[in-house]
């Protein structure tokens, strides 16, 4: 993948994601308080903080589904309400059951992800070519005919980081895309995300534990409660969450079953 572009605002030593002072409400509550992150081209980060803290909410802030009340927030030099590239950024929600109406199959959410990269929503062979390397990377190929609604959670959850991966974004977003996914299937998307890396993308990941993306990780900005409250290497503890042998507990199930979480996380 190459990543050339001649859009003379995007210089080259301008930071991907910029944001600054960010502030935002949701329901009165205050769950951004003024949040400044900076990541710069090529780089990977970690986004990092115990449920609530406003991971979800700070990248919704970045590709626009969450109003901010203050700051300023840039992506690729540009305010981002002036900013229209979003083939340029791939996206990963935080895990949804969502898939509801007709059961779309997983050749068509994949291609839903290259859509921005069409001329009229037209498939042309490197497209083709993209959804179905997309679908290789994370080991889908067998299941490209299958409903979604057909596939466990963790499948699910591949068939969505494939759909990023088809628009080959210079930019991926991805809100706990190790969630719900076993070790094996982790370690085919560190691998995927290293060659994503070395062909010189940049990766904003929200996670609960760094696992074997451990040594991807840059950079760890560690939130809580709305606020920055760690930036730089990442804090230690949090990859042995992930080892082997380590019982993994969804941080959303109420079993009050928490992995300990000391320091920077508690
Ligand atoms: N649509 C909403 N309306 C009201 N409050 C919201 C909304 N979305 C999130 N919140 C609140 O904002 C806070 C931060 O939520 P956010 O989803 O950003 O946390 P998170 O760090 O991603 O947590 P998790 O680790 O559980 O995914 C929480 O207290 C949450 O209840
Ligand atoms: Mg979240």
């Amino acid at each position: 993948m190459t990543h050339d572009t001649d859009d003379t605002e995007d210089r080259v030593s301008e930071p991907v994601i910029r944001l600054h002072g960010v502030r935002a409400e949701l329901g009165s509550r205050p769950v951004l308080r003024g949040i400044d992150l900076t990541v710069a081209r090529g780089e990977v980060v970690a986004l990092l903080g115990a449920n609530g803290s406003g991971k979800s909410t700070a990248v919704r802030s970045i590709i626009g589904q969450v109003p901010v009340s203050a700051g300023e927030i840039d992506l690729f030099g540009t305010p981002r309400h002036r900013f229209r590239d979003w083939s340029r950024v791939g996206y990963v929600p935080q895990r949804t059951t969502a898939s509801g109406g007709v059961p779309a199959t997983v050749t068509e959410i994949v291609s839903s992800g290259r859509l921005s990269r069409t001329r009229f929503g037209l498939f042309r062979r490197a497209d083709q070519d993209a959804v179905r390397r997309a679908l290789e990377l994370v080991d889908m190929t067998d299941r490209a005919r299958d409903p979604v609604d057909a596939l466990s959670g963790g499948q699910h959850q591949r068939v969505l980081i494939a759909r990023a991966l088809a628009a080959e974004p210079e930019l991926l977003i991805m809100d706990e895309p190790m969630a719900g996914v076993d070790l094996a299937s982790q370690e085919v998307l560190a691998r995927t995300l290293r060659e994503q890396v070395d062909a010189g993308a940049t990766v904003l990941l929200v996670l609960h534990e760094l696992g074997p993306l451990e040594p991807l990780i840059d950079r760890a900005v560690v939130l809580r409660d709305g606020c920055v409250v760690h930036d730089g290497p990442p804090p230690k503890a949090v990859g042995q969450h992930a080892l082997p042998g380590h019982d993994h507990v969804h941080p959303h199930a109420p079993t009050g079953a928490e992995p300990l979480r000391t320091g920077l996380l508690s």
